[in-house]
């Protein structure tokens, strides 16, 4: 991408791995909102020109002598998956066990180079073994770890309710996060289609449209009068996350997975009432990655339909400007390179 709406497609020389780095070919790509927002220009502190591509699904295609060490349990020709998020390994976040958020934090396709070619190089440390799981698959991972962190964060109970409002990609992760650990899942979107999904395939236990129902009431309504004791927010929409204080039981937690470039206000005396717990989740991490896995290969996870769109790397440059308009009903897109 030399910059927004801007691809090309041009021949570089392959990679080559320096001390510790493996060489992989690139499969699958998976293309999410930091890309299309990339595309159209919106994504402040995006510099260009940046080859984009964070959601990897890669074969092992060369493990160096001196990369045998770090890459101990793969072998050439394994397909995996990649830890997208480069982290230096020595900071306060990376010393407590929180290199998702490293304070210089390099995330592939957005600060460095990212995967949308036939090779790349990287540091063994960051493939994640995938199992059985195919490549398509794979390159969704990434994405629904985000939501999984986001329930790890929170840690819910079983038989727990837990609302989830947003049911784009990102929200989709956290449902999938939330059933694995057999919480009672209420999903609020405005969308039907999306709602639907939500119900059908990711096995939310209710759904709430917000645009043709009272939405607070409803939730209130699920739970007895008490509201469930975690929420996450997954629209990223400023107004509805500053109304999730309202939707949270007394003694609960919020977590925010959507972000927002923007101020977000709330009424102190109600994070009091209710001794709220407001938490950010940010990217995921190796364990994070492992969970959606196994939930894959179990096939608990289930991917149906996820993937709405898939092109060649020669077709993206046609069709990734659709991929941002609505009325392509994209949920998922993915780049078939190899
Ligand atoms: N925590 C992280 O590391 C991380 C990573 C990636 C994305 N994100 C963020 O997650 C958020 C969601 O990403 P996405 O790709 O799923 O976005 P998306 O826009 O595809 O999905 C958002 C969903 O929220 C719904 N929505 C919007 N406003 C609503 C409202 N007022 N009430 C109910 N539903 C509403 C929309 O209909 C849509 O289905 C974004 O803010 C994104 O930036 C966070
Ligand atoms: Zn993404
Ligand atoms: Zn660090």
């Amino acid at each position: 991408m030399k910059g927004p709406g801007e691809f090309v497609l041009e021949d570089q020389a392959r990679p080559v791995p320096r001390e510790g780095e493996v060489l992989l070919k690139v499969l699958r790509v998976g293309v999410c909102g930091t890309d299309l927002h990339a595309f159209e220009g919106t994504q402040p502190f995006f510099t260009y020109p940046r080859i984009l591509g964070h959601e990897l699904a890669v074969e092992v295609a060369e493990i160096p002598a001196a990369a045998r060490g770090a890459a101990a349990g793969f072998k050439e020709g394994d397909v995996v998956s990649v830890l997208p998020y480069l982290r230096c390994g020595s900071c306060i976040s990376c010393r407590q066990g929180k290199p998702n958020c490293c304070t210089t934090l390099k995330c592939l396709g957005v600060h460095v180079d990212g995967g949308m070619r036939e090779y790349i190089a990287l540091p063994a440390f960051y493939l994640v073994p995938a199992g059985k799981v195919g490549a398509e698959d794979i390159s969704i991972v990434e994405c629904f770890s985000i939501g999984f962190h986001g329930v790890r964060r929170a840690n819910p109970r079983p038989g727990e309710a837990a609302l989830v409002v947003g049911a784009g990609p990102i929200g989709i992760g956290v449902i999938h996060g939330l059933k694995e650990r057999g919480a009672k899942v209420i999903v609020m979107d405005i969308s039907g289609e999306r709602l639907a999904y939500a119900r059908d395939i990711a096995r939310a236990d209710y759904i709430i449209n917000a645009k043709t129902t009272d939405a607070e009431k409803a939730v209130a309504d699920l739970t007895g009068g008490e509201n469930p004791p975690t929420v996450f927010d997954a629209t990223g929409n400023a107004a509805q996350m500053m109304k999730a204080f309202n939707l949270v039981s007394s003694g609960g937690t919020v977590v925010f997975v959507g972000l927002v470039r923007a101020d977000i206000s709330f009424q102190d005396p109600l994070l009091h009432a209710k001794e709220i717990t407001l938490m950010a989740s940010r990217n995921a991490t190796k364990e994070d990655f492992a969970h959606v896995i196994a939930g894959m290969e179990s096939g608990r996870v289930n991917t149906k339909g996820f993937v709405t769109h898939t092109a060649a790397m020669e077709e993206t440059i046609g069709e990734f400007a659709s991929w941002t308009k609505p009325e392509t009903r994209c949920m998922k897109a993915v780049v078939k390179i190899a």
